[in-house]
């Protein structure tokens, strides 16, 4: 089985999976299907990246927000993370449980996996609406006692981590499954960052710019400079600042009093289009986050860093989807950052809405 991976534990790659040698023991009953949680909506785009890349497993069921594979006679590793792009979470599934009460179904949980060595247990929900209907923290409470887990137990699991899953499909059902956490994103309950905007961030990019640095492990160092395009209200510039870097915003908006104020702020009160090139050179970082079509996107990015003297280390772009089946379009996007010298990367972060975030390192000197 092809093990690939677009996540970075710091170095911006994820190595093989060393595990060891005094880990909890895999379940002996490992399971026969994988079962990987998008963002409600984004499952066709799933599976067709899965067509692409895995296509050695075939689907099986898939409802909102979650979609099961068989896995015929391959047996991926532990921690297997697949490059899916549109998957936050992949989990060895092993089945469904349902029951009147939690101890019914952890009853039946209980007797579905009898494997009980466990580091942590990761719940969640299949889609956030229904997060009003069941509280989470109350099952895995529930759970940490059944699996003599001390009740304080981070839900943030260590790398190497043997993980119990339990994504909350309905009220009284539940899905069962496993994994070996190993990336920053396997190591989250559903792979799902901080939702909460902190009340003193000034926008979500803040939180989705905050998740790509985190998944990517990408290396901002302080006194490196960094061009937004798209930069008002300024949650994102102001992610970059706090990370030391000076910052220029572009955006005919007005970016936000808090961001405006900073010493290292600067903002271009103007279209990307409209900014000569050479004003680009001497940037570390080229951030994209426009509301516009991807293709702009991609054609204000490429005159940006096509340009004679303009070398940025990275590009960090979200490419926001008017709808879904404009994922079909990725790879050929991916090929314009390759095209342009990068090595891209790229995930719909589970912070971000319906876009993909790219994050391209420079990969050759041009
Ligand atoms: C989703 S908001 C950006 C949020 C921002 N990154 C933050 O951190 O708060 C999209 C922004 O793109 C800007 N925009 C759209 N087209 C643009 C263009 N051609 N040049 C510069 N900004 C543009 C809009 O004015 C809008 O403020």
């Amino acid at each position: 089985m092809q093990r690939t991976s677009s996540e970075s534990h710091s170095s911006g790659r994820e190595g093989p999976s060393h595990q060891h040698p005094q880990a909890t023991p895999a379940p002996a009953v490992r399971g026969t299907f994988l079962l990987a949680t998008c963002q409600g909506g984004a499952e066709a785009s799933l599976v067709r990246r899965q067509e692409m890349i895995l296509p050695e497993v075939a689907k099986a069921a898939w409802r909102r927000g979650v979609v099961t594979f068989r896995l015929g006679s391959s047996d991926p590793p532990d921690d297997f993370f697949p490059d899916l792009v549109f998957a936050r979470a992949v989990i060895r599934s092993l089945g469904q449980v349902s029951g009147a009460s939690d101890p019914e179904r952890i009853a039946a949980m209980r007797s579905l996996v009898p494997h009980t060595a466990w580091d942590n247990i990761h719940v969640w929900h299949r889609d956030r609406r229904l997060e009003s209907d069941v509280d989470s923290q109350s099952v895995r409470a529930a759970l940490l006692s059944a699996y003599d887990k001390p009740a304080g137990l981070s839900a943030t699991a260590r790398p190497g981590d043997l993980v119990l899953d339990c994504l909350i499909d309905t009220a009284d059902r539940w899905w069962v499954g496993w994994h070996r956490a190993a990336t920053p994103t396997s190591c989250l309950p559903g792979g799902m960052h901080q939702k909460d905007l902190p009340a003193d961030k000034v926008s979500r990019a803040w939180l989705k710019l905050d998740e790509a640095i985190a998944t990517f492990g990408v290396d901002l160092r302080p006194g490196q400079r960094a061009v937004e395009l798209g930069a008002s209200p300024g949650g994102a510039c102001q992610r970059l600042l706090e990370a030391g870097l000076t910052v220029v915003g572009i955006d005919p908006a007005l970016v936000d009093e808090r961001v405006a104020a900073h010493a290292s702020f600067e903002q271009w009160r103007m279209r990307a289009r409209d900014v000569k090139v050479k004003s680009f050179r001497g940037f570390d970082w080229i951030v994209a986050d426009m509301n516009i079509d991807p293709r702009s996107t991609l054609e204000s990015l490429g005159r940006i860093v096509t340009a004679a003297g303009v070398k940025p280390v990275g590009i960090i772009a979200t490419l926001k989807m008017p709808d879904w089946s404009r994922a079909e379009e990725l790879p050929g996007w991916l090929d314009q950052f390759r095209g342009w010298g990068f090595a891209p990367r790229a995930r719909q972060v589970s912070t971000g809405g319906r876009e993909v975030c790219v994050v391209a390192l420079r990969s050759r000197r041009t």
